[in-house]
């Protein structure tokens, strides 16, 4: 897919060089912030390469972002100001702009917001592969109007996310996590086509739970899903692991461990020591894995252990690995394991519409 797509390399070439040229890179800096202060710079790291390569060249690098869900006004809370004060301490000379949800017209893909966003710009680039799933103006109206290109971030993505779907090393295991199942319907469906195995943890598995009829206590699950959930246990050819232990609290808020029935009152908060030995043991024998999704409510301590596991036995395997998600690449970041995975991706809900098999919006208009 990337093949039809212009690279950097082409965009220098069809301008002559880039030389004084202003260039607009449309990045996702939807960094997760605790008020001011951002907690996880990841996502303005991955962009460096692009815009290096391009202050490299002589260019005039604009960059532009979304940060959260301003609704289409400005909204102190996410204003790019903090992550202006980072990118200025990575990429000296690299201008950011405001919000772009601060404009109703950045999601409502309005034509008169592209003329203003483009106003001065010679050149496009996408490197915003995270937001490259939303029909957005500054992700779908550039290209119709000016030399683009993908950014170096878009085009990793693109090229190990892709095989995953078509060619991956057997066996491919994906580990997902989380705690909707709504949100991962397309793509567990997607990927019990092309897996030899699927491990699910999370809260998400309190709706598959539901499905085989077990005792939840007051466990996180999706009514509405259960009988999806059934449908993919029943009807799917590939071993589809549930936790067979849980770690949660009982009716009186103490730490307990169950097996795979929960009693009145209890919430299940984390996988059990066995599911994350048998899960870690599915991952070390793969030679592909796919992790998005924490296993637990790993922000607190005592429900960490089973997301630590996964994380520690997808930076042991072998295995080419593929980490999706902000949650993931936190966890894995958290537990300083984030250089011992393959790839860990920028995009949450844009690796998973593309492991569905869905185009994203992004990529088609470049090509
Ligand atoms: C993300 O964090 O997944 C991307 O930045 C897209 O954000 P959005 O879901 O608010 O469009």
């Amino acid at each position: 897919m990337t093949g039809s797509i212009p690279t950097l390399e082409d965009l220098e070439q069809r301008l002559g060089g880039l030389d004084g040229r202003r260039v607009l890179v449309r990045t996702d800096f939807n960094v997760p912030l605790d008020g001011p202060t951002i907690t996880d710079d990841f996502r303005i790291r991955a962009a460096l390469p692009t815009l290096r390569w391009l202050t490299e060249r002589g260019a005039d690098v604009v960059t532009a972002s979304h940060l959260g869900r301003p609704k289409g006004q400005p909204d102190e809370r996410y204003s790019m100001a903090p992550v202006r004060a980072r990118l200025a301490e990575l990429a000296q000379g690299v201008e950011l702009l405001e919000n772009l949800r601060f404009d109703a017209g950045e999601e409502g893909n309005d034509p008169a917001f592209v003329d203003r966003l483009l106003d001065g710009v010679d050149a496009y680039v996408n490197d915003a592969f995270g937001a490259s799933h939303r029909a957005h103006a500054s992700i779908v109206g550039p290209p119709a109007r000016l030399p683009s290109a993908m950014g170096r971030l878009l085009q990793r993505e693109v090229e190990v996310l892709l095989p995953l779907r078509t060619s991956p090393q057997r066996p491919f295991v994906a580990v997902l996590g989380g705690a909707k199942v709504s949100d991962k319907l397309g793509v567990i469906d997607a990927l019990l086509a092309t897996v030899d195995a699927l491990c699910i943890g999370g809260a998400m598995c309190f709706t598959f739970f539901a499905a085989q009829d077990r005792p939840i206590g007051d466990s996180l699950f999706e009514p509405d899903q259960v009988d999806t959930c059934r449908r993919l246990l029943d009807s799917s050819t590939k071993p589809i692991h549930l936790p067979t232990d849980v770690v949660g609290l009982d009716a009186a808020g103490r730490v307990a461990t169950y097996g795979t029935r929960l009693p009145d009152g209890a919430k299940g908060l984390d996988i059990g020591p066995g599911s994350a030995a048998a899960f870690g043991d599915v991952v070390m024998d793969a030679r592909t894995v796919f992790w998005n999704g924490p296993m637990g409510m790993f922000e607190d301590p005592r429900f960490a252990a089973g997301t630590k596991a996964v994380a520690q036995a997808v930076a042991d395997t072998k295995a080419f690995t593929v980490v999706g998600g902000g949650d993931s690449a936190a966890a894995l970041a958290e537990f300083g394991l984030a250089d011992d995975v393959d790839h860990v991706s920028t995009g949450g809900g844009a690796s998973l519409q593309l492991l569905e098999g869905k185009t994203l919006p992004g990529l088609e208009v470049l090509s």
